[in-house]
């Protein structure tokens, strides 16, 4: 199969927002204990924390995680994760019918995070609690001092605020089952009141409204239209969240999905802008895509898991190489929409879901989707470029008019680098891929970087990567013509300064 592409400095989306490469930590699982947080592990910190884990958080470069959830957010008291450790409460936790034992909270977690070098982003419980203890988080991380709840957070070590910026007004609420799911009206009454008290206390704090909880919900996209008419004019982002899964194992109709995902993002994009309309409104709302992944190989081992322990190995999906193909196209997809998604969450960032893992007392290792995040976040700053793209296409069970090259273009104008992302998703033949880099005179091939397995269900394991990179892809480039086979079912990252 074959794929062309012209690619010019002046075809420009917008500059990429770096917290598209954004994660999330929940408690959930062994996400916090066992996963960041061991204090028996060999490797941990005075806190408690795995430098191991960090480690490995660190090359990822992420810019900004999500916390403390997710479903948990919407039963959780953050007054329970705070102050002395021994006298914070144990609880039971009903979205994941676990015991929460409360060690790790709002000032551990922010120390955590500014260690690995990212942001916070901090969401608010709008499932069983409102606007009192919304404001009163809002004052004990970001008021100086003087107040009830700013002092409250100096008497327990913290002197300076947290000054967290990004805050999500509630985690899928659209959902029955969330604790607390409202209507669309309810949520977005509760939402805009909430937001009213936040940005009283902190006017510099961005909002996040919530959006679907997936392109498949029976409300969506009523529910964009209905919550944003309360919470346009108080509100930065409005989310969206999805998760993919090859459960009929039919991987040409599982590699178009992100095709689903582009769908979703063009639908909420012109949903916010039906409201922009109707109020007259001078402002344009962005997307904060905040759970995104594949996420279904640990369904059925998910349901054995007898309820009220701590730290069960809930959501502990094992990804083969097609999900990193897949993931590797919803990061292109994101690249494609930089002008509107400004950040987004891969969920989640360490053994929920996630692209790390930890053996309990043992190993950290990377599953196969570390890779395509890797790279996107490495090297996708800059310019999102839009790629003419002239490429072959089939049809699947879902979707028609798929291209076999799927690809997104980022521009370094500071480091003078071009970097191109590419997906064959022909899984037996390789495609001819020519790029058009007419406007990048005297640029030359830095790498080409291949993540490909001849086993689309291959994966990793404590025990060793049988999906990992290599450098010897093939692409050359003469006379402002980059020239390559792409292999079968790869993920290819060329590299050209
Ligand atoms: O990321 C796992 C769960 O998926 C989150 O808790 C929830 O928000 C979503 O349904």
């Amino acid at each position: 199969v074959k794929a062309k592409m012209i690619v010019d400095k002046s075809f420009r989306i917008a500059e990429v927002d770096k917290r598209i490469y954004g994660s999330f930590v929940e408690h959930l699982g062994r996400a916090v204990y066992g996963g960041i947080y061991e204090p028996s592990h060999s490797s941990s910190d005075e806190g408690g924390f795995r430098n191991d884990v960090k480690e490995l958080v660190r090359q990822l470069d992420v810019p900004i995680i999500r916390y403390p959830g997710g479903n948990f957010v919407s039963g959780y008291n953050w007054e329970d994760g705070v102050g002395p450790v021994a006298s914070r409460p144990r609880q039971l936790e009903l979205a994941w019918r676990t015991v929460e034992p409360n060690e790790v909270g709002t000032n551990e977690f922010f120390k955590w995070a500014k260690d690995v070098g990212s942001e916070v982003m901090m969401a608010i419980n709008l499932g069983t609690r409102g606007i009192d203890a919304a404001r009163n988080l809002v004052e004990y991380c970001n008021h100086p001092g003087g107040s009830y709840w700013s002092d409250l957070r100096r008497s327990h070590g913290i002197e300076q605020p947290h000054k967290i910026k990004t805050w999500c007004l509630g985690n899928e609420m659209d959902g029955p089952w969330q604790i607390g799911h409202k209507t669309a009206e309810e949520y977005g009454r509760l939402a805009v009141e909430s937001a009213k008290a936040m940005k009283l206390i902190d006017p510099d704090i961005e909002l996040v409204s919530c959006g679907s909880s997936s392109s498949t919900m029976p409300t969506f996209p009523e529910w964009e239209a209905t919550t944003l008419d309360h919470t346009y004019e108080v509100a930065d982002y409005i989310s969206l969240h999805q998760y993919y899964g090859n459960h009929d194992n039919d991987t040409p109709n599982y590699l178009a999905r992100s095709m689903d995902m582009d769908h979703f993002i063009q639908t909420v994009i012109s949903t916010c802008d039906y409201i922009k309309a109707k109020k007259r409104s001078k402002k344009k709302m962005m997307l904060s895509f905040d759970e995104w992944n594949v996420w279904y190989h640990s369904n059925d081992a998910d349901k054995k898991i007898d309820p009220w322990s701590v730290a069960p190995p809930q959501l502990e999906d094992i990804y083969n190489f097609e999900d990193a193909l897949l993931v590797g196209s919803m990061l292109i997809t994101f690249l494609r929409h930089a002008d509107r998604v400004k950040m987004a969450c891969l969920a989640q960032l360490v053994n929920v879901i996630a692209p790390i893992m930890t053996e309990n007392n043992g190993r950290a290792w990377k599953q196969t989707i570390f890779y395509p995040y890797l790279h996107a976040s490495r090297y996708g700053r800059g310019i999102s470029l839009m790629p003419v793209v002239d490429s072959e296409k089939y049809d699947s069970k879902d979707f028609t008019d798929i291209p076999y090259l799927d690809s997104a273009v980022v521009y370094d104008e500071e480091g003078d680098a071009l970097t191109i992302f590419a997906v064959n998703r022909h899984l037996s033949e390789s495609l001819e891929l020519t790029v058009d880099v007419r406007s990048f005179e005297g640029y030359r091939i830095v790498e080409h970087t291949v993540l490909e397995h001849d086993d689309l269900k291959a994966t990793n394991s404590p025990a060793g990567e049988k999906v990992a990179p290599h450098n010897g892809g093939n692409a050359k480039l003469e006379d402002g013509i980059v020239k390559s086979h792409l292999g079968k079912a790869s993920w290819n990252v060329i590299r050209l300064a």
